[in-house]
């Protein structure tokens, strides 16, 4: 690629040098142009460049584009300042080619495509926006640094005319300089950006102003502390940037600050009115949105460098761990208590990345939440319909669970809402729940070839149908009976295997006419759910792995408490007996719907067998572990009708034969399943795909390998299993979490 940057100040020069590195390692890069209309930063600049400019035109008298081949010249990245984008797009008509792709770093994005119209008299159909979430308060190509985009965010925002080929352009230049994609339509970004950037910048310029007037504000900054240097430091922000950014993007600031002045109002009479409760409980909302935040949106993933593990070959286990609660129940647990009616307490809530996620979902539909706070999660139920309308997107995570479910759910809201999630998340299939839901009178369409973002608008009614599902699939199961509750009839799913049945006992429980009848489940739709509160068991799929570590691992011995043991998740259980393992239920129990058991298990010699489709249906997420079984299992392990594991959060056939070949063990794909025999294990590398049960199940190998294993990128173990290396560790293991090389 060719590409020319224009303005090199900190994004600017932070893509240059990017870019430079790439070229320098021969990726891709094959000629770099710098412009920009300062001499002393193309000076500067000129250093990491193939050759510098003081603007377009001075480039094109050097090189006129219609002499260069088109390969020659193929992307031009706008980095200046947004006030200045109607100069640089009338410079662009002129002098770059249709061919090539431009693109820009600017803060709004209805001034660029603006820009571009005045310009041209139309959208350009090789312009796509782009916005690095990488500034910082210093500016200059002297605070520029080539690993400034490394796990940072990077939204890109196509035009109504923006061809498909120059939004690949784009997204492959960022993720080539190491950051996540996530695309917005121009309006939301302009809106969204308005509220988490503008106005906090605003918000900082305005308090640090206003002290600034006040009399005597040397006494005053002599007292200011840490709070006063957090809130404060993007004050120090360049105000012309700052300036421009307020002036492009008018509508959605003014509205932000509005809603803002709004909530300072309502503040200052709750203190003027001495209400304590209600300060508190606003004080709390915003602690446990901060909180949120801070887990999910800056864990290791986000705010630096991807994390790897290393597994190190280990001795004996032993030891009593506490399991943390299951993702799928917990997920339903919150789902239920927002709509029941009263409060619902839950208990042992997984706080995984995905299901926090879910929570705050909800409350960004209006439900006040409590905690979580060691798994204790309070929650005021608004009933069935009374959920509100959401201000922004609800980002679901990794979670194709949570996105699934929650289509059902909102379809049958008098609201319009959207869906969207992370990188994995945005290309798993959809269209298993659209198409269901559209028979049922939904209106729900997606925004990128059946994957999310999904749009759910406002009910006009929904009614019951009869569906055979295609595949076997909880997750769809759920949906549609989640739709069915507000349904008019009763609605009727039948499973061509059967799945996880935890909607229809926590439904049941609810008092909610759920009905099974061979494979086919009923629902009638009821007029309202009482709340209640629910315990959360252990999660099987998470003692999967160490139920293989202590079959596989010579001289263990584990207890693990109080897992639950529902017959339609016990797969891996029935699969690991039949290899041999030696696993037992000390002590069973029904813990609200479901059962319990503690577990205990103990090394034993494994052989491998046949798994059929209607085994994996009930071990479906426990595939990946299963696969360590088998590499350690005496004989050869088949595994078929298992297609569904190529749409999990990875194609999880794909990664484990792979990672499996890595290490050295024979094992070989079928389309819908695979085959492995049982071997020594080699030390190595293998690539988690960034899929947590991939990166759990050979760190697991790596404990009976024959020297270390690192596991690439393994920060999205906390999406289901928080806590993983501290508990693998506390029975022997010896794994490390590393920062990414
Ligand atoms: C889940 C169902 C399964 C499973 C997922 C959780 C659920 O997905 O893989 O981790 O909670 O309903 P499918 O139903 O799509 O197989």
């Amino acid at each position: 690629m060719r590409l020319t940057i224009v303005g090199l100040g900190l994004i600017g020069g932070s893509v240059l040098l990017g870019a430079r590195a790439m070229q320098k390692a021969g990726q891709g890069i094959s000629r770099l142009v710098g412009i920009d209309a300062n001499p002393a930063t193309c000076r500067l600049a000129s250093d990491w460049c193939d050759a510098v400019y003081a603007n377009l035109a001075e480039m094109d008298s050097a090189q006129p584009f219609e002499q260069a081949s088109e390969q020659d010249f193929d992307c031009v990245l706008i980095a200046t300042p947004v006030r200045q984008y109607e100069s640089i797009a009338g410079q662009c008509k002129h002098f770059v080619p249709e061919s090539a792709t431009i693109t820009d770093v600017g803060s709004t994005k209805a001034c660029l495509f603006d820009a571009f119209v005045k310009a041209c008299g139309a959208q350009p159909p090789n312009l796509v926006g782009g916005h690095p979430i990488a500034g910082s308060e210093q500016s200059g190509f002297g605070a520029a640094a080539a690993n400034l985009f490394e796990g940072k965010l990077v939204v890109v925002v196509p035009g109504e005319a923006s061809a498909q080929e120059h939004i690949t352009r784009v997204r492959q230049l960022w993720q080539a300089l190491g950051a996540r994609l996530v695309e917005l339509p121009t309006i939301m970004h302009d809106q969204l950006l308005a509220y988490t950037s503008h106005l906090p910048h605003l918000l900082s310029f305005a308090l640090v102003h206003y002290l600034g007037r006040q009399r005597d504000n040397d006494d005053m900054f002599r007292f200011a502390a840490g709070g006063f240097r957090d809130f404060t430091r993007i004050a120090a922000s360049d105000p012309v940037m700052w300036r421009d950014v307020t002036m492009s993007n008018p509508g959605p600031i003014v509205a932000a600050i509005t809603g803002m002045m709004d909530e300072l109002e309502g503040l200052k009479n709750l203190i003027a009115n001495r209400d304590a409760a209600a300060i508190h409980e606003l004080f709390a909302r915003a602690k446990a949105v901060r909180d949120y935040f801070s887990r999910s949106h800056h864990s290791s993933r986000q705010s630096g460098a991807p994390m790897d593990i290393v597994s190190r070959p280990c001795q004996s286990l032993e030891g009593v761990i506490n399991i943390p609660g299951d993702k799928s129940i917990s997920h339903r647990a919150v789902m239920l208590g927002a709509l029941a009616e009263g409060t619902s307490q839950i208990s042992n809530l997984l706080e995984g990345e995905d299901n926090l996620a879910t929570v705050q979902a909800f409350r960004d539909m209006g439900v006040e939440i409590e905690g979580p706070e060691d798994g204790q999660l309070r929650i005021k139920g608004v009933g069935l319909r009374g959920l509100h309308e959401p201000a922004h997107p609800l980002y679901m995570g990794n979670s194709g669970t949570a996105m699934r479910l929650m289509c059902g759910l909102l379809a049958g809201q008098t609201f319009t809402s959207r869906l969207t999630g992370d990188d994995s998340l945005s290309q798993r299939p959809m269209q298993r729940v659209i198409a269901p839901l559209r028979q049922m009178g939904a209106q729900i369409r997606s925004e990128n070839d059946n994957c999310a973002p999904l749009r759910i608008e406002q009910s006009t009614g929904l009614k019951g149908i009869e569906y055979q599902l295609p595949m076997a699939s909880a997750q769809v199961k759920s949906c549609l009976l989640l739709a069915g509750l507000y349904a008019e009839g009763i609605t009727r799913v039948s499973e061509p295997a059967p799945t996880r049945d935890h909607t229809e006992r926590m439904l049941s429980a609810l008092g909610v006419e759920v009905s099974r009848n061979g494979n086919v489940v009923s629902l009638t739709p009821p007029t309202r759910l009482k709340a209640r509160n629910w315990v959360v068991p252990g999660d099987i799929s998470s003692a999967a792995f160490f139920l293989v570590a202590g079959s596989i691992i010579p001289d263990s011995d584990i207890l693990l408490p109080r897992v639950g043991v529902n017959p339609t998740r016990n797969g891996v259980l029935t699969i690991l007996e039949r290899m041999g393992a030696d696993i037992s239920f000390v002590r069973e129990e029904m813990v609200g719907e479901e059962p319990v058991a503690d577990i205990r298990v103990r090394t034993a010699p494994l052989k491998g067998v046949e798994i059929d489709a209607e085994l994996i249906a009930l071990a479906i997420d426990e595939f990946p572990i299963l696969c360590i079984a088998a590499a350690c299992a005496q004989g050869e392990t088949r595994v078929r009708g298992a297609a569904e594991l190529r749409v999990k959060e990875s194609d999880r056939i794909t990664a484990m034969v792979q990672g499996l070949q890595a290490l050295g063990v024979q094992a070989r794909e079928m389309e819908d399943g695979a085959v492995i025999t049982g071997g020594p294990i080699s030390g190595g590398e293998v690539d988690s795909h960034t899929d947590h049960r991939i990166a759990m199940a050979f760190a697991i190998a790596g404990c009976l390998a024959d020297s270390p294993v690192r596991i690439k990128s393994c920060e999205n173990i906390a999406t289901s299993f928080p806590g993983f290396i501290d508990l693998a560790n506390a029975l022997g293991m010896r794994m490390e979490a590393v920062a990414q090389a």
